[in-house]
């Protein structure tokens, strides 16, 4: 399968994704929502992956923070996830708890086993801990061997 579970030693610093998650927000392209979500996507070697909700004027095309930052580490070889952090709200307000859309969760699904940590954190320091099985689970798969 394309998300093999892969017992990995890293120790997860939830502060320092969430922070990062924040400063991922700041880039925010939703002048159509005013709703600014920021994502921090935490490889097996300590590298972070950012994403941001970028909007379009047409709404379709708009992709969101979680799937922005999936494929940017997809596209450059990697799926060796082991946790995701994400934070959200009105832009230019301090972030509140964000859970990922059906659609991300879908795509996590796809690159992250389900044991994977979902970290949602907000400006007012609570952090609310999941999974990517979790958040879908009886998730749809067209084949099992992948
Ligand atoms: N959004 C995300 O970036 N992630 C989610 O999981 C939920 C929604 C974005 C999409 C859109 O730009 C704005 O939030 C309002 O829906």
């Amino acid at each position: 399968m394309s998300c093999e579970v892969i017992e990995i030693m890293i120790e997860i610093d939830e502060k320092k994704l969430i922070e990062e998650a924040e400063k991922a927000r700041l880039a925010s392209y939703s002048p159509y929502s005013g709703f600014s979500v920021g994502a921090a996507l935490l490889c097996s070697d300590g590298k972070i992956y950012h994403g941001c909700n970028i909007e379009n004027t047409s709404f379709t095309p708009t992709c969101c923070a979680e799937r922005v930052a999936i494929f940017k580490a997809v596209s450059e070889g990697r799926r060796d996830f082991v946790a995701i952090s994400v934070v959200g709200g009105h832009r230019g307000k301090p972030s509140n708890i964000c859970a990922p859309c059906g659609v991300c969760r879908q795509v996590l699904a796809e690159f992250c086993a389900p044991n994977t940590p979902v970290i949602l954190g907000s400006a007012d320091g609570q952090i609310l801990r999941t999974t990517v099985g979790d958040i879908l689970p009886y998730t749809f798969k067209l084949r099992e061997d992948l």
